[in-house]
């Protein structure tokens, strides 16, 4: 592969009397995470030396997040303390890319309050990175792409994968529901699905390569092919895909339950390659409050989707996102969403207390809600998924599970991850990224500990 694109920063960067080095820090979603394992890949490629500590890079880049307002405040932060850097070393380089700087008073802040800043540069367009860097080697000044609207879905990336164990596709960019709390839609553009050629292609060589879990990202993986031509659609995707010979296992995420249909359970219960979990955000338990957010179902057909699933795929199992606290929510709602939850028993939950995006439609609202009560609202949801949580974990004592290895924690103990997910310690060193039969032995405080059988 020639990567003529990195061509210019190649020359560049041979020019220099050393290698520079490069350091990035990931905030946010794995589509996030993705996208900085193309950026690692490109600049590798062209010639950094890729580190993993800020202080001793000559170019420091940021991929941020803005779902939340606490997500952006963490950034700022973060910006500010790379003052200190840039005195030390004022020759480093300092890019920052990402959601956050894609809303234009974000940027417009950045610029105002961050003046040693150097770069701006678009999610939507990464490949243009490299030729910002370069021409910043060349001469100072700020570079900023991010006020452009790009729709078209770059290809030709060499990848540095995160882990050795996983490898992240990208199938789709952008999402189309706008859902009234969500910034997403406006920072990440229309949906765009990636050519099923593209897709293969790259999944094929992440199976070759040996990555044992290969994970399709998306904002709605299972709205996958709807501007494409022809007859394309997600569980099409799936079974071509989960096709490829080999000894590895697909995840997906996420999946909005509008779009989630009987024919991509029959796809996954079909095909023993594809996780038999499904991670599909309620959001709420009030039909109300669904309305509110412009979800598209009510209460009472994401539960009947769970049940036709649970008919379908019998080991099925659900993760979901709740949000606490959304404009309006009442007690009464708030108890729906808690029958909801005890009711589909989510093998785990990802709770937010909802944070006001400025520019969605959600900012708008009436929230009269006191902050307090939306605090003791979230506290009482994690109190009711914890019990339910230990009750998953009494029963997966005394079973044996096949469970992917992902490597060593820091407290030097392997770790392995069910189907479902969930992390199991193991009694024994066992290389990262096999997969093994692990006899879970005992839990406690949510901690699972399992013995490695052959
Ligand atoms: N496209 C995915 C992920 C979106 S962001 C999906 O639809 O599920 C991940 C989660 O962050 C969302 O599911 C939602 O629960 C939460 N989230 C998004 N915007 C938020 C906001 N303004 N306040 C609080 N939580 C939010
Ligand atoms: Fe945001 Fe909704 Fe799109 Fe998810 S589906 S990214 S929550 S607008
Ligand atoms: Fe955050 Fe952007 Fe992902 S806003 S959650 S990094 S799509």
């Amino acid at each position: 592969m020639s990567y003529e694109y990195l061509d210019k920063l190649k020359r560049r960067l041979a020019a220099e009397d050393r290698q520079l080095n490069l350091y990035i820090r990931t905030y946010g979603c794995q589509q996030n995470v993705s996208d900085s394992e193309r950026i690692a890949g490109m600049l590798k490629e062209a010639g950094y030396n890729y580190i993993t500590e800020p202080e001793d890079a000559d170019l420091i880049i940021f991929n941020t997040c803005a779902v939340r307002e606490h997500a952006e405040n963490k950034v700022y932060g973060h910006i500010g303390n790379l003052k200190h850097v840039k005195e030390k070393k004022p020759g480093a380089i300092i890019a920052i890319g990402g959601c956050m700087v894609h809303q234009k008073q974000v940027a417009e802040e950045i610029k105002a309050r961050f003046p040693y800043v150097d770069i701006l540069f678009s999610t939507n367009a990464i490949k243009e990175l490299p030729d910002l860097i370069a021409e910043r080697l060349e001469k100072k000044g700020i570079y900023d792409t991010t006020q452009t609207e790009r729709a078209e879905i770059e290809e030709d990336f060499p990848v540095v994968r995160e882990k050795a164990y996983r490898a992240f596709i990208p199938i789709m960019y952008g999402c189309d529901n706008f859902c009234t709390y969500c910034i997403v839609p406006y920072v990440r553009g229309r949906e765009r699905s990636r050519d099923p050629e593209m897709i293969e292609k790259e999944f094929r060589e992440a199976v070759v390569a040996g990555h044992r879990e290969i994970m399709l990202l998306g904002q709605n993986v299972n709205s996958y092919g709807k501007h494409l031509d022809g007859d394309m659609n997600f569980s099409k995707l799936l079974a071509r895909l989960a096709a490829t010979e080999g000894d590895y296992m697909i995840r997906f995420m996420t999946s909005h339950p509008k779009d989630a249909s009987d024919e991509l359970f029959r796809t996954i219960a079909e095909n023993p390659r594809i996780s038999r979990h499904i991670h599909l955000p309620v959001q709420s338990g009030s039909t109300k409050i669904l309305k509110a957010m412009n979800r598209s179902y009510t209460a009472e057909q994401y539960i009947e989707l769970i049940e036709r699933a649970r008919k379908i795929i019998p080991e099925v199992t659900f993760s979901s996102d709740i949000i606490v606290g959304f404009p309006g929510e009442t007690e009464e709602d708030f108890e729906q969403t808690i029958e909801l939850v005890k009711k589909v028993r989510y093998q785990s939950l990802f709770t937010f207390i909802y944070s006001k995006r400025s520019g969605t439609i959600a900012a708008k609202m009436d929230d009269p809600t006191p902050h307090k009560v939306k605090t003791e609202r979230f506290a009482r949801l994690l109190r009711v998924q914890d019990e339910i949580a230990s009750e998953f974990d009494t029963v997966y004592v005394g079973n044996t599970y096949r469970c992917l290895v992902t490597g060593v924690n820091d407290n030097g103990i392997t770790e392995a991850r069910m189907d479902n997910n969930a992390v199991v310690e193991l009694d024994r060193a066992v290389p990262e990224n096999t997969f093994a039969n692990i006899h879970i032995t005992r839990s406690e405080h949510h901690r699972l500990f399992g013995e490695v059988r052959d």
